[in-house]
């Protein structure tokens, strides 16, 4: 199993999802500091210098669209990434089923000999008053490195900077996940 988590020079965050979870919004939000009214279906890829970045290395930050990319292309993405913020929506049960139903086992097939860090992003916290991180051990697939980061808003931008600094120390200093696959050699 090749480990992706060596001494890097730059981090490539990839933010995957359902539809309309706040992919593009989170990046928006963390780019301009204020929550974007409107959005386009996919954000440009976008670079955070070294020096405004809290490991002084440069960050790039990768959005997906379902409606822009074909699933060549998000495979090719995902093989680029260093890090993938898996993004759901906290008010959105079918996209927190989606993540073990579609995503979880997708990127296993796309990441056969490749260990990737992975951060669970519940977004949207805004809209509700309570936590829904319990209903995520259901999702805990049989993936290598699987983290799961506080729950955040692009509307209120809680925790956006935190998330993105979280995926890039889950590249720079690998920590211990919440589950590690039995295969893993
Ligand atoms: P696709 O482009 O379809 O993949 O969607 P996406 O995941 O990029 O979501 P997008 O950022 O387009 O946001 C979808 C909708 O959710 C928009 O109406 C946003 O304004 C809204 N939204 C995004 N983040 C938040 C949030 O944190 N809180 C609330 N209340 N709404 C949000």
């Amino acid at each position: 199993m090749v480990m992706k988590v060596s001494l890097r020079r730059n981090v490539r965050i990839l933010l995957l999802g359902d539809r309309h979870v706040g992919k593009t919004s989170l990046i928006l939000s963390l780019v301009s500091e204020e929550f974007p009214e409107l959005v386009p279906s996919k954000a440009e890829e976008i670079t955070i210098p070294p020096d405004v970045t809290p490991e002084m290395v440069p960050t790039h930050i990768v959005d997906y669209s379902e409606v822009d990319q074909t699933v060549d292309e998000l495979t090719e993405e995902i093989q680029k990434a260093h890090v993938i913020c898996l993004v759901y929506s906290v008010v959105d049960d079918a996209s927190i089923d989606r993540l073990s139903s579609h995503w979880l086992p997708f990127l296993r097939n796309c990441l056969v000999d490749t260990c990737l860090p992975i951060v669970l992003v519940g977004n949207k916290v805004d809209l509700v008053d309570y936590s829904t991180v319990e209903l995520l051990h259901v999702v805990i697939y049989d993936i290598p490195y699987i983290f799961h980061f506080p729950q955040s808003s692009a509307k209120t931008l809680k925790n956006i900077s935190e998330m993105f600094y979280y995926a890039q120390k889950a590249v720079l200093h690998p920590m211990a996940p919440i589950y590690i696959s039995d295969k893993q050699e």
